[in-house]
């Protein structure tokens, strides 16, 4: 019933156009997405960071990555719908993968006028992380906190803290993934304790990377683990010289893949972490590299490594977990709005988002995108009418459409203290909360509970 795939992993190599495309995209953004990636505290920026952003600059637009400032981005998104495999639909017990109609399509719409206050503010909620409290760092306008996703041919009801967390009693709900993962729990905590509180039950690891909170009232329980690349990672140091993530595509990350068996559901969110240097490791020897002038290698795309590893982890969840009654919903990518200098105001000043059809999806985005809804689509076909279920939180069409959602200065607090022309560093990746990434939360609702 599980169907195996067999993969090839020596098929990684760059098209001219795939990198031209890569080094625009990751022109600026790259350096500050290292340091907001790597260092979300916060620390003076190693060095090292400044070399690369001077080493890929490119005259594309002026006034970028100039050698010394302060950097910081962050990662990535999800994906689409779910299928239900059991329930309702199918007629006579004729079970088959084309049998449902198809699901609501979230993906293609536009954002509307929505006077509906958020759920809960920048005080109202504590485990707002420091860099996306927007509000209480003093982001002055608040257009961006009234938008509401509509989608072209459906439906997206608001989020409801009541449903999801009657959905959510006696169980237990996990983020795994990279900062844009711990950014969408975060926020669906927030959208919970509207209603209900929740409990600090555990945290460890450096900057809390693995967290899990307890709504007592509910017996609920959501967890945050850290897994930026998902499979095991020597995680790069910039400190020590080492510039590459070292990747193993052949081991699991077993810090959440072996804690799977009691979740309920997950929702993993990466893709931000392949576009930075990496050395890429299976079955004990190199089989590419990227970003990887300096050590002598020929680049490798990251694509076909992003591609490979959403691939066999899914395989390996379904291996394992093929059994289990569980939902494992894939965030697709976020994108990132840099446009103006990135360490000066306006990095990302847009006050509105895009209307339908003005800001189209750059070519990282879409295959990063593209990748995992192919994947997951047949993940769930593999899966059939089993328990396990797979879905797709495709959120990157409507996280490209908000420019204006993004902390940009207001990571820090009162960021222009020192003046309008002052330096700061600029976070046009995360997302601010409440705004944009509360959506990902109504469509995760949906997904869980369809
Ligand atoms: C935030 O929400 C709390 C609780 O709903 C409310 O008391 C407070 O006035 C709000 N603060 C702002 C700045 O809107
Ligand atoms: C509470 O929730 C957990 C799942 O997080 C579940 O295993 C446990 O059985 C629940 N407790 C009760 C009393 O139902
Ligand atoms: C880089 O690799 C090429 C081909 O393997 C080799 O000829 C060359 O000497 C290497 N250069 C350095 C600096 O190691």
């Amino acid at each position: 019933m599980v169907t195996t795939h067999h993969h090839q992993t020596t098929h990684f190599s760059l098209p001219k156009k795939q990198f031209l495309t890569y080094a625009f995209y990751a022109l600026v953004p790259l350096a500050l997405l290292h340091y907001l990636l790597f260092s979300p505290l916060a620390e003076p920026k190693p060095a090292a960071l400044v070399r690369e952003a001077a080493a890929t600059v490119v005259p594309s637009q002026p006034g970028h990555a100039p050698a010394n400032a302060h950097e910081q981005l962050p990662p990535p998104p999800p994906p689409d719908q779910g299928r239900e495999g059991v329930l309702g639909e199918t007629q006579a017990g004729e079970v088959s993968a084309t049998a449902s109609p198809p699901p609501c399509d979230y993906s293609e719409g536009e954002w509307v006028p929505d006077a509906r206050p958020p759920l809960y503010n920048g005080t109202s909620c504590g485990t707002i992380k420091d860099g996306q409290n927007c509000m209480a760092h003093g982001r002055p306008d608040t257009g961006y906190l009234h938008w509401r996703w509509r989608p072209r041919g459906c439906d997206l009801p608001a989020f409801s803290p009541d449903a999801f967390l009657r959905w959510l009693r006696n169980r237990h709900l996990a983020f795994v993934g990279d900062s844009l993962a711990r950014n969408q729990g975060e926020s669906l905590l927030c959208l919970l304790a509207s209603r209900s509180r929740p409990d600090l039950v555990y945290r460890d690891g450096e900057e809390s990377k693995f967290r899990r909170w307890v709504f007592r009232d509910h017996n609920a329980t959501v967890s945050i683990f850290w897994s930026p690349l998902l499979v095991k990672v020597a995680e790069k140091a910039e400190l020590a010289g080492v510039r590459h993530n070292n990747v193993f595509l052949d081991a699991f990350d077993e810090r959440w893949m072996s804690q799977l068996g009691a979740l309920d559901a997950v929702v993993l969110s990466v893709g931000h972490w392949f576009l930075i240097p990496g050395i890429y490791h299976d079955g004990g020897e190199v089989v590419g590299c990227h970003d990887c002038a300096d050590l002598n290698r020929t680049e490798t795309a990251f694509f076909g490594v992003f591609k490979e590893i959403v691939h066999r982890t899914l395989a390996e969840v379904t291996r394992r977990y093929g059994n289990d009654r569980k939902v494992v919903a894939f965030t697709t990518f976020s994108p990132a709005h840099f446009e103006g200098d990135w360490d000066k105001a306006g990095a990302c000043p847009k006050k509105e988002p895009y209307k339908d059809g003005e800001k189209e999806l750059g070519y990282t985005e879409m295959e990063m995108r593209k990748t995992v809804v192919e994947v997951v689509a047949a993940a769930a076909s593999s899966a059939g009418a089993g328990p396990l279920r797979f879905a797709t939180l495709d959120v990157t069409k409507l996280a490209n459409l908000r420019p204006d959602g993004h902390p940009g200065p207001y990571m820090r607090n009162d960021p222009f203290a020192g003046g309008m022309d002052a330096r700061v560093q600029n976070d046009c990746v995360h997302w601010c909360m409440p705004g944009p990434i509360d959506t990902f939360n109504e469509m995760l609702l949906q997904t869980i509970s369809g």
